[in-house]
């Protein structure tokens, strides 16, 4: 094999982990999302030709390898312990007081830091190598993770050299699940029919402790280090070498760790967090306290469980008690009655003020016997979703009500019914005037057929006034007919008109999507749209012709079959296809070697004008829109870049220099 093969690709690597670090570890990029696609794609491409080259620390690793049968286990060379608790100011003295008995006449210090809500792992670097990770287990042996590991972005797989390669460290540290990720992941499961996670924490381990490192590589974890296990060839006096040891050699360290000259400011600091935690991105439930001298640490060593030198400062219980006031039933798009308690007075948890919390379903109300009038403890699990937990039976005065679902649908009146093996209770009416505002909203909304100015008020306008029946409709309405509207004039009128006309054109996934089938989320809906030509086409396919797609499962297909069997879906289609909706693959721009790419261009180029660089992209098919969203696949980003810019980062749409811009158009030379 060519020696300059082998050293590309070192240098390829070594560039990799460079700009992963600058993303991932300090949020600061230097190279845009293409220009790094760029050189992992050269990296996978000398891999595959050159086998011999992968090396289980190449970043082309971080995708996840195959998947394993079961986890082996790891004995960890210095046992993991966990942390004595404690609840209040006096605790946090006490603990001082017993340091400082043993300490004599040394001055003691402390390091404070958050404490992570999420999953202790010890990560062992050999000569720098990242060779193996594993939970905490029991603190004595722990579950190999090595593969899911590797997928985590901010943890690097080699010692940046400023490290120094020492030849084995055990570094420990945190694996967490930000607030928003978490969020998402459990918005999609919903979607897709899958069971929600409790908290962050809970996503956190369900995400680690996968079989399948491809799993763990699409959830968006993340890692705070703070630790150090075994260690040959690092010996920092304090703690706070130790951290910035761990920063300097390229791991993630939580930027509000402080020092504390006594346990006065260490208090001071702990409880400045208290009401400030809700604005944090990532969970916390308390702060930790450090003898920053480590070798005061050796001298007060440990009990069984946990260390002499370190206590965890646990908020007080996110916890409130208030009334419930009533529960209230809401309808959902695919029909689901959702109860929710109303609170009257709202409860402040954790630095918010709630209000109402969703209650699930109607098992989980009785089976936490909670009545409507009921004093309720509320608490917020995970430091996110404020649930109610239990009620105070001691504290009943007779008039409370035991709840029961309606048994007909609050929209409309249809009965309600409970699919056998489902918790849910579902409205079966399609024409449900609450399925239908949710259907609504859902068909205009950004990802589906981004139809600016459909919102919640004048969707109930329309439907109130009997305007529409359904999503079909909105394509008849009338610029007379809208501007009699309160409070919606000729202009309002102009405006959603022309959103509507636009929403014509969109790509036939998003119609697909719009049309809100079950378990058809955005990224099934590109599947499908990237299978079949058109959307009757897909009408037509049956069960097998779907399920042989990958990424389509059966419980995708039924729904497909299903839905399209309706024949008031298949009208409704066919009135969306009479109103002109663009439901085929076959877009209206030109076909050529940019079809069906969008373009957004933002600053000015150099060697074209605006409508230059246009007319290049359109005369291969391509199509210029003016702002960016989920549906653009390249942002030309010229000299002195607008907001898009920020917009497309932030959206990871892929952005062009006009140097890539050009080479993208010499590539795609128009067809004669
Ligand atoms: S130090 C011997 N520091 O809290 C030291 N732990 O309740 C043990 N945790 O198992 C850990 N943030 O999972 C430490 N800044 C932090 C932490 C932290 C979160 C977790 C860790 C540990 C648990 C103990």
């Amino acid at each position: 094999m060519a020696e300059d093969v082998t050293a590309r690709a070192a240098q390829l690597r070594r560039q990799l982990e460079y700009h992963n670090w600058r993303y991932y570890v300090l949020d600061d990029p230097v190279i845009t999302d293409s220009q790094y696609d760029r050189l992992l794609r050269e990296l996978m491409r000398l891999e595959e030709e050159h086998p011999e080259l992968k090396t289980p620390d190449s970043p082309t690793q971080r995708v996840g390898g195959a998947p394993r049968p079961e986890f082996g286990t790891v004995v960890h060379r210095v046992p993991l312990f966990s942390l004595a608790n404690a609840y209040n100011e006096e605790e946090l003295r006490d603990f001082d007081r017993r340091i400082r008995d043993l300490a004599g006449d040394a001055k003691v210090e402390y390091v404070v830091e958050l404490k992570i809500d999420g999953l202790a792992v010890s990560l062992t670097y050999e000569n720098g190598v990242f060779v193996q990770g594993a939970t905490r287990g029991d603190g004595v042996t722990g579950e190999d993770i090595t593969a899911n590991l590797r997928t985590v972005r901010s943890l690097p797989l080699r010692l940046h050299p400023e490290a120094g390669a020492p030849p084995l460290v055990e570094v420990r540290g945190e694996v967490f699940m930000p607030k928003q990720a978490f969020l998402e992941l459990n918005a999609r499961r919903e979607e897709e029919g899958e069971p929600l996670f409790a908290n962050p924490r809970n996503a956190a381990a369900g995400s680690l402790r996968q079989l399948d490192p491809k799993v763990t590589a699409a959830r968006s974890l993340d890692t705070f280090l703070y630790g150090l296990g075994a260690a040959e060839g690092l010996e920092p006096a304090t703690h706070w070498e130790l951290l910035e040891f761990l920063r300097r050699a390229g791991f993630k360290v939580n930027p509000h760790i402080r020092m504390a000259a006594n346990i006065e400011e260490a208090i001071a600091y702990c409880l400045s967090w208290r009401e400030r935690r809700a604005e944090l991105p990532y969970p916390i439930d308390g702060l930790v306290l450090k003898v920053n001298s480590l070798e005061l640490q050796r001298a007060l060593g440990t009990t069984a469980k946990s260390p002499r030198w370190a206590i965890a400062y646990k908020f007080p219980a996110e916890q409130g008690e208030t009334r419930l006031k009533e529960i209230i039933v809401s309808v959902g798009r695919t029909g689901v009655l959702t109860p929710t308690a109303v609170f009257d007075p709202p409860v402040h948890l954790a630095g918010t003020t709630v209000s109402r919390a969703a209650l699930h379903n109607e098992e989980i109300i009785h089976a936490r016997d909670i009545r409507v009038g009921d004093i309720v403890l509320v608490e917020k699990a995970g430091d996110i979703i404020p649930e109610v937990v239990a009620s105070r039976p001691e504290r009943r005065t007779g008039k409370e009500t035991v709840f029961h679902m309606p048994q007909k649908c609050p929209a409309c009146g249809a009965e309600v019914v409970r699919l056998p093996g489902e918790v849910a209770h579902r409205c079966p009416n399609v024409s449900c005037p609450a399925r239908l505002r949710e259907s609504l909203l859902h068909f205009g909304s950004r990802a589906a057929l981004d139809i600016d100015g459909l919102g919640p008020a004048l969707i109930n306008l329309l439907l109130e006034r009997g305007l529409i029946k359904d999503v079909a409709d909105l394509y008849h309405l009338q610029a007379e007919e809208l501007a009699e509207l309160p409070r919606f004039g000729a202009k309002s009128a102009a405006n959603l008109l022309a959103a509507l006309a636009a929403s014509k054109t969109r790509s036939w996934d998003r119609l697909l999507y719009a049309l809100g089938i079950r378990y058809v989320g955005a990224t099934v809906a590109k599947t499908l749209a990237a299978h079949f030509p058109d959307l009757r086409s897909l009408m037509a396919a049956g069960r097998e012709e779907l399920t042989a797609i990958p990424g389509v499962g059966e419980k995708v297909a039924a729904s497909l079959v299903d839905f399209f069997a309706e024949p008031r879906n298949r009208e409704t289609i066919e009135r969306l296809a009479a109103a002109g909706l663009n439901m085929s693959g076959r877009r209206r721009e030109r076909a050529g070697p940019l079809s069906g790419k969008t373009f957004v261009l933002t600053g000015t180029l150099a060697g074209f004008t605006r409508s230059e660089a246009q007319a290049a992209i359109e005369e291969r098919g391509g199509r210029v829109t003016g702002s960016v969203s989920r549906a653009t696949d390249y942002v030309v980003a010229g000299e002195k870049p607008g907001s898009k810019l920020d917009k497309a980062r932030a959206l990871g749409v892929p952005v062009l220099s006009e140097e890539e811009f050009k080479k993208l158009l010499e590539e795609r030379l128009v067809q004669a």
